[in-house]
């Protein structure tokens, strides 16, 4: 079956996951073109068998190069020990929104360990949804859709995933079921701090604002942190280097001198909340 067959079957089942980000109702009618409301809102499906829901153009910093880097280092199994630990608590049938999905590794790999729930990855990137398509796995769909707009059903989802994304709590709690769970990842002081010192001196990551943020919102979440370092080669840390968001205040100098001497090993630590 082709890619944008299977997806409107796949809309055709879960019709319900979504909604009209315009009018807010429920979708009514699914075809291979895509999906209309009752008020005659359309969004088209891509040949990749993305749909588009954006109302406005949505590209952002996170183009093609970057996210391609970032597939690279994520098929290393850079971020395995972040999502290992979210498998500890995730139902293994949960239906999945990951908000922000960036190219969709994470779904791919939380699929292999087991989730056999229903996904949907989401991101204002065009480019990192067509990627994230690439990924060639069952009961996954992916969109182009803004948090700020989020086109997805009420009380449909048992669990958010919002690894380095924005939130956005109102909306999370709306699509949430009411046992449902966010689990956010935010970076901890540490995160990449061997990276940061060689481009900026001592300067680690304050994270206290969006945590403090999710415990107001979410009392009495779960907080764990997750911490590992990872021994790099000269490719694993260029593709480090061109991932992330933190290069993006330095100049190309800095950068040409920094994949000169590549560092050996990198921390990796981050906050893992959970509300209850
Ligand atoms: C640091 S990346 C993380 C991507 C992915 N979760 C990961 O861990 O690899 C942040 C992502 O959030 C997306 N994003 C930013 N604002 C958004 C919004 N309003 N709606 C949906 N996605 C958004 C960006 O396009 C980007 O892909
Ligand atoms: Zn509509």
């Amino acid at each position: 079956m082709k890619k944008i067959e299977r997806s409107t079957v796949y809309l055709e089942e879960n019709l319900a996951l979504l909604q009209c980000p315009v009018c807010k109702e429920a979708f009514q009618e699914v075809s291979n073109q895509g999906v209309k409301c009752a008020n005659n809102h359309h969004f088209d499906l891509g040949k990749k068998g993305t749909l588009h829901l954006l109302l406005k153009g949505g590209q952002n910093d996170y183009d093609k190069s970057m996210l391609s880097s970032r597939k690279a280092l994520a098929d290393t199994g850079f971020f395995h020990p972040i999502l290992d630990a979210i498998l500890k608590h995730i139902p293994q049938d949960a239906t999945l929104l990951d908000v922000g999905c960036g190219e969709g590794s994470h779904l791919h790999y939380l699929t292999e360990q087991g989730l056999s729930g229903k996904k949907i990855g989401f991101d204002i990137s065009k480019d990192a949804i067509q990627l994230a398509a690439a990924h060639f796995f069952d009961d996954a769909f992916w969109c182009v859709a803004d948090l700020a707009q989020s086109p997805f059903g009420e009380k449909q989802f048992d669990a958010i995933l919002n690894i380095f994304s924005p939130s956005h709590y109102q909306e999370f709690n709306r699509v949430l079921k009411s046992e449902g769970r966010v689990y956010k990842v935010v970076p901890d002081t540490d995160y990449l701090i061997e990276l940061r010192q060689r481009l900026y001196g001592e300067r680690a990551y304050e994270n206290d604002d969006v945590v403090a943020r999710f415990k107001e919102v979410y009392p009495d979440c779960i907080h764990e942190h997750v911490r590992y370092e990872v021994a790099l080669t000269e490719d694993t840390f260029r593709w480090l280097v061109e991932m992330t968001p933190l290069t993006w205040g330095a100049s190309e100098a800095d950068i040409e001198s920094l994949l000169e001497k590549p560092l050996k090993t990198i921390t990796v630590a981050v906050s893992l909340l959970i509300n209850r």
